[in-house]
């Protein structure tokens, strides 16, 4: 496994069939996770940014298989976000430290263009400093590209399987591949700093589902890749099965580091759901981000993609307190500053 993984951190490149090799085999990690963290410490240093999520919205009118707040689950409830209580959080957030807000959400019929338009340019307009996310699903081009002239610097859109199959298997019918895909090169090719990105074991993945998930990685080269563990939801036909491993996300974290050194990689909330030292691990592994929780406290709870999410109780400066030192004990520094890609 050595020779292969020299070659990854060489070339930042593998075949299918090496990549399958790396993935399926078994084999003690301590000295992957050391070869990652020196590549992130070579570019990032100790530095973790951190990322304010503000989750505006759980209506969604998709049915994704494997999510709580899918439209066909009749017990989530649903809430959205006032443009003011949006700025609330982005004020609250600006002065606990935060320079990237990240405005996520269910695919919500209500944010049209024009209102997350207007949203993003009061968002800009008060805090010109600070790097606006939006992590709002699948829209058309000149959507995207009105949210990015209004001052949306980057855009999160995991693209949750790179197999068509597997993503058939995932998602209804109603739901595209191709599209998929289609808005992840619309938004690169608008400008925004992308993000790619799939959940650790979800039903149906293999190990020729994960080499091509880190093809397309090699290929797009996104700024940002989100990988966490996949855990059921009690309201989804996944509910019987069985939560994405530790170990696993940690290697993957880890082979996504070599494969990409410059990417901005969160050590994930669901990663930290899965274990208490969860998103401590993911920074030694190679992760460089955090996204705690601005939402009000209220709606935390509603926002409930999986079973069992951490920080669903605290206020923010409580959740940002606790990370803080979390990432401090782990060796780290979480620091004040956008944190754009290097
Ligand atoms: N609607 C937007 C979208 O589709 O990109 C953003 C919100 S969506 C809830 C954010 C991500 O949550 C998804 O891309 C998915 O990977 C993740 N997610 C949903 N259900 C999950 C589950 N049961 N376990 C782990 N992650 C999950
Ligand atoms: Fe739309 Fe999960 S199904 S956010």
């Amino acid at each position: 496994m050595n020779e292969l993984i020299n070659k990854l951190e060489k070339n930042h490149k593998l075949s299918p069939q090496e990549w399958k090799r790396l993935i399926e085999r078994d084999f003690p990690l301590e000295d992957l996770f050391q070869k990652a963290n020196h590549v992130r410490h070579e570019i990032y240093g100790n530095d973790v940014y951190i990322r304010g999520l503000i989750e505006i919205s759980s209506y969604c009118k998709n049915d994704c298989y494997y999510c709580g707040i899918r439209c066909g689950n009749q017990n989530a409830e649903r809430y959205r976000l006032s443009k003011e209580q949006i700025l609330e959080c982005c004020e609250t957030g600006e002065a606990l430290g935060f320079r990237t807000f990240v405005l996520q959400g269910g695919e919500d019929p209500f944010f049209t263009r024009e209102r997350v338009t207007d949203i993003v340019s009061e968002i800009k307009k008060r805090y010109p400093e600070c790097a606006v996310t939006l992590s709002l699903g699948e829209r058309d081009f000149e959507t995207y590209r009105e949210w990015f002239e209004a001052g949306a610097d980057r855009y999160l859109l995991r693209h949750e399987t790179a197999d068509r199959k597997h993503y058939e298997k995932l998602h209804p019918p109603q739901m595209s591949f191709e599209h998929r895909m289609q808005c992840l090169r619309n938004l690169k090719k608008i400008g925004y700093q992308v993000g790619c990105g799939f959940m650790v074991e979800s039903p149906g993945q293999t190990t020729e589902t994960l080499a091509k998930d880190m093809q397309l990685i090699t290929e797009l080269r996104p700024e940002m890749v989100g990988i966490g563990p996949f855990i059921p939801h009690q309201d989804t036909k996944f509910k019987e099965e069985s939560p994405g491993s530790l170990e696993k996300t940690l290697k993957l974290l880890a082979l996504i580091r070599l494969a990409h050194p410059h990417v901005l990689l969160p050590a994930t909330t669901a990663l930290g759901t899965i274990h208490p030292q969860g998103r401590e691990l993911g920074l030694k592994a190679g992760a460089n981000v955090v996204m705690p929780n601005l939402s009000p406290k209220d709606v935390r709870k509603k926002y409930s993609l999986y079973d069992n999410k951490i920080c669903t109780g605290e206020e923010a400066a409580e959740c940002i307190r606790c990370l803080k030192l979390r990432v401090e004990n782990a060796g780290y520094k979480i620091v004040e500053d956008r944190g754009d890609y290097k």
